[in-house]
């Protein structure tokens, strides 16, 4: 079942009109929310990302917080799945053809659920290849924007070359993955890129970068260079979906020792104590 424009429905049934702002413009946001045994990992932080989202865009919020609650949790609960991947998208909504923005138009809101795919446990353990790419994308990464050509093609690539990721180079620097953020290790230090505009404040991130704030690993939070990226003993990727995951292989060539390092699996446990701590306890995910 889906949630649209006020309805839940077969998602066969889901109609939209051709001149949706959305379709025509890619003039929209969205967020992607995980769901583990049925509690929603960090609704809260996600439903932040998202009001930003839309001030960013200069879109109303359609819902307040309790009604995206409700419209989540009933989503939730007519899905069968135990673990979930909760997808929102909201529009301008449709109107005559014309860039800038119209009078009295209404967004278009739509959900939906999909059972959440992790990564399989052969990736967890061997890790992943990936690949380095031109960040191609514009000066505006840090919004949740549905218009993700630029992504897609760089992922694309990344499948291409047998890969599983992209990971983006701007102007000497590291930003993030083509649907990821990237965090790599030099000499027993944790390095996670500041936030900007060219790059997505992801959620999975922000956990990571707590969990080594309370567990006492060593971080730091700065820019990180191309070279430094190629000389790294360890470069993760993070995302709602696929949680944390080693990149062992970058361009090809091995990285560290080409299996996930020490650091890594410190991390990836502590990933998944916090996600099993939050599944046992109602509502903390939710805060
Ligand atoms: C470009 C980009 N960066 C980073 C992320 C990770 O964000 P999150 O951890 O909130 O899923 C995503 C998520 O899909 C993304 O598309």
């Amino acid at each position: 079942m889906i949630y649209l424009n006020g309805e839940f429905m077969p998602i066969e049934q889901a109609r939209i009109p051709v001149l949706d702002r959305g379709f025509i413009f890619g003039d929209g946001v969205y967020e992607v929310i995980p769901v583990y045994s049925r509690h929603p990992f960090r609704l809260a932080e996600h439903l932040r990302r998202l009001q930003d989202s839309l001030n960013s865009i200069r879109l109303a919020n359609p819902h307040d917080h309790q009604t995206w609650m409700r419209l989540i949790g009933r989503l939730v609960e007519l899905n069968e799945a135990q673990d979930q991947s909760i997808y929102m998208h909201i529009t301008r909504g449709p109107a005559k053809r014309d860039h800038a923005f119209p009078k009295d138009i209404t967004p278009t809101v739509f959900l939906m659920s999909n059972p959440l795919t992790i990564p399989p446990q052969q990736q967890v353990s061997d890790g992943v290849c990936a690949i380095t790419a031109v960040d191609n994308r514009w000066s505006r990464c840090d919004i949740k924007a549905i218009a993700l050509l630029p992504n897609v093609l760089l992922r694309q690539e990344a499948v291409e070359a047998g890969c599983v990721e992209a990971v983006l180079l701007r102007d000497g620097f590291m930003t993030e993955g083509a649907a990821s953020n990237i965090f790599v290790v030099r000499a027993g230090v944790m390095l996670a890129p500041p936030k900007d505009h060219l790059m997505l404040p992801g959620i999975t991130y922000d956990v990571v970068l707590e969990l080594a704030q309370a567990h006492r690993i060593r971080h730091e939070v700065r820019k990180i260079s191309e070279a430094e990226l190629r000389s790294a003993q360890e470069i993760w990727l993070t995302s709602s979906t696929k949680e944390v995951l080693a990149i062992t292989r970058l361009d090809g060539a091995p990285v560290g020792k080409g299996t996930p390092g020490p650091m890594f699996a410190r991390m990836y446990a502590l990933y998944q104590d916090y996600k099993n701590q939050v599944m046992r306890t109602p509502g903390m995910g939710v805060a």
